[in-house]
């Protein structure tokens, strides 16, 4: 039967939950109509993606919108930008702004802006703190938002929830999965002394060690064991907590970022200074291997950017003064890519990381996968591309990225959010059509 669609992508080989294989995609009203459509049928756009692989709409887990000199819901538009530039259909965006979103009302203010600035779809954190416990059973099955975030040690911004008594309190209240920043804050306080302003760079990996995350990692999952609340544990750092983590599937999850996966101490912060520092900081060979092997072998339910742009100026401050984190939401499907082109995973791992292991972890309705039914959200890709990197691309203010001069193999060439193809060769089209991602309550 020849049928119409809204859209199809013609000859593109689909990255499907259970094999790659070329199929055309026929979609109609956002979602995917078809996998394999007939001999002539037709469609309003027609996109020929012969010589480029289909990806299910990548999602990037772990953003901090956040532009220098807009401290908060302000750097929607430029942050989604980047990410639909970067082969991203939707990003999941952290509450610690200023002001930080911690309660219904900057939630709905939040919510309201985004659906009408968003380039991809968006989920929303809602932090944590020791004041609005009571509210947060009801927070984290409000509209759009993917989880409570729970900064169990001082990181940027005021979030704050770092002793046992409270952290229960807030794992008895509410059901869903909770996300943590886990290093340990009192440690992180013990240690500081140790270290002085203006040590090198490299220090901070000393001072935030291995046991300051290790210790907030197994105090948090023995308390999620024994209050039987799902954790999320962001950013593990460390070969002993991904070692660790193995034996408490049955509660947690597991995200790691790119940097991690991709930058070594010490030569990052011998060649970025305070453009290389991040909490939980980059770390030595030892961790950077455990990271891939908990790729390999499946510990890692996700992958993030902890997109986090601070300004130049912040950056060039002495320790411990320079702001930590580091520009990358524009940045992290291009440096996979390469990382896919390496050898180091396959394209179905990656899309099970950066799609269906988001859409699992936090239980995005419709999303994470390349099926009949689902949200026609789409990353098409050219594994073939070279190119590097440059500080120019990156379209977010602060104007720079760690992996400048990087040159990577395998490049985002369209993006297709909801069936509306808002990226295609590196041009933003349209208008902003990003809606609140739904999850499951
Ligand atoms: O490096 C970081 N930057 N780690 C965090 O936990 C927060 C983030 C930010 O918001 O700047
Ligand atoms: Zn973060």
């Amino acid at each position: 039967m020849v049928t119409h669609y809204d859209l199809l992508i013609r000859g593109g080989a689909c990255v499907l939950p259970w094999a790659v294989e070329t199929a055309d995609v026929g979609v109609r009203q956002g979602r995917i109509a078809a996998l394999g459509v007939s001999a002539g049928s037709t469609a309003d756009i027609v996109l020929d993606a012969k010589h480029l692989h289909v990806l299910p709409g990548l999602i990037d887990p772990h953003v901090h919108l956040r532009d220098p000199g807009n401290k908060a819901i302000e750097s929607i538009p430029s942050g989604t930008r980047a990410a639909v530039l970067g082969g991203l259909t939707a990003v999941f965006d952290m509450p610690n702004t200023s002001p930080s979103i911690t309660d219904a009302q900057h939630l709905a203010w939040k919510q309201e802006y985004a659906e009408a600035n968003a380039w991809c779809d968006i989920g929303l954190y809602v932090g944590g703190t020791k004041a609005n416990i009571g509210a947060l059973a009801e927070l984290e099955v409000a509209r759009g938002v993917c989880a409570i975030k729970i900064f169990a040690a001082s990181s940027t911004g005021d979030l704050l929830v770092e002793d046992d008594s409270s952290l229960e309190a807030v794992m008895r209240a509410g059901r869903r999965r909770i996300a943590y920043h886990s290093e340990d804050e009192y440690r992180l306080q013990a240690r500081r002394k140790l270290f002085k302003r203006g040590d090198p760079y490299a220090r901070h990996m000393e001072w935030r060690d291995e046991e300051t995350a290790f210790l907030g990692t197994r105090r948090i999952i023995a308390m999620a064991r024994r209050t039987g609340r799902p954790a999320h544990l962001l950013h593990v750092s460390t070969a002993e907590e991904l070692g660790y983590l193995k034996d408490y599937r049955d509660i947690a999850t597991v995200e790691v970022l790119v940097n991690h996966l991709t930058q070594v101490a010490p030569e990052i912060y011998e060649r970025l200074g305070g453009f290389g520092v991040m909490n939980p900081p980059v770390r030595g060979p030892r961790h950077y291997e455990a990271a891939w092997a908990a790729v390999r072998d499946g510990t890692v339910d996700t992958i993030g950017s902890d997109h986090a742009p601070h300004s130049r100026e912040s950056k060039m401050l002495p320790w411990p003064d320079c702001s930590a984190g580091l520009t990358g939401v524009q940045t992290l499907v291009p440096v996979m890519l390469d990382h896919v082109n390496a050898g180091r995973l396959s394209l179905m791992r990656l899309a099970d990381l950066l799609s269906a292991g988001p859409a699992r972890v936090y239980g995005a309705v419709n999303k994470g996968r390349l099926a009949a039914g689902y949200d026609a959200d789409f990353s098409l890709v050219d594994l073939s591309r070279r190119r590097r990197i440059e500080d120019d691309w990156i379209v977010s203010p602060c104007g720079w990225t760690p992996f400048a001069g990087m040159e990577v193999t395998g490049w985002p060439v369209a993006t297709i959010v909801r069936g509306v193809p808002v990226m295609q060769d590196d041009e933003v089209l349209g208008q902003p059509t990003g809606r609140l991602v739904a999850f499951r309550s």
